[in-house]
């Protein structure tokens, strides 16, 4: 038999659930753009956790309750979507989860060095982990948190880019940002 080493192709385990994705992000704030790949995770997978990663280092402009109540907002009516977080590491956290599909969205070249990165290295930690990469459509490839975030913050509009809930609470943010300055 061959011997198992970090290249070789794992077997697939019956407690592991095929059916279930998880989705990992900061999502500060989720954007429509997060969505569509949650709608082609969905083609694939019936069941998809969206999993907020709690990220502090990161000072995200939203709170954790905030990001999670923007998700439900934002994916309000999908049967199959899961709202969750969690902090550490994500390989600990599908492992714990009984999960090793892991969706993430790539918009362009410039994502996927990253992207490829993080897979191998989390496949290094836990070899069952599949990263399933997912394109959004063409509309959606220049939408990032970070720009609808920089853009409300400056008094523009991001009407189309996020949820409802999300634009009022940007706009409470730059509202108090000129009120203190
Ligand atoms: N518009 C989009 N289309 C497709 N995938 C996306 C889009 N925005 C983010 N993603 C992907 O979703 C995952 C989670 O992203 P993340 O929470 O970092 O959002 P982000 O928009 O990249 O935020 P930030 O700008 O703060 O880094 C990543 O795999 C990212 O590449
Ligand atoms: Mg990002």
């Amino acid at each position: 038999m061959a011997k198992r080493n970090s290249s070789s192709t794992p077997r697939m385990s019956g407690a592991r659930s095929r059916r279930k994705a998880v989705y990992p992000g900061t999502f500060d704030p989720f954007t429509y753009g997060h969505r569509d790949i949650v709608l082609r995770a969905l083609q694939l997978f019936p069941d998809v956790t969206v999993a907020v990663l709690e990220n502090p280092q990161k000072s995200p402009v939203f709170s954790l309750e905030e990001r999670k109540a923007i998700i439900r907002e934002t994916t309000l009516g999908l049967n199959g979507v899961e709202v969750d977080s969690f902090d550490g590491l994500l390989v600990d956290y599908v492992r714990q989860k009984g999960i090793y599909v892991v969706i993430r969205g790539i918009r362009a070249v410039s994502d996927f060095d990253y992207e490829f990165q993080m897979a191998l290295m989390n496949r290094r930690h836990y070899e069952a982990i599949e990263t399933v990469f997912l394109m959004p459509a063409e509309a959606y490839t220049y939408l990032s948190s970070r720009l609808v975030r920089e853009i409300a913050l400056l008094g523009g509009d991001v009407s189309g880019l996020v949820s409802p809930m999300a634009e009022r609470l940007l706009k409470e943010r730059a509202n108090r940002m000129k009120a203190s300055s």
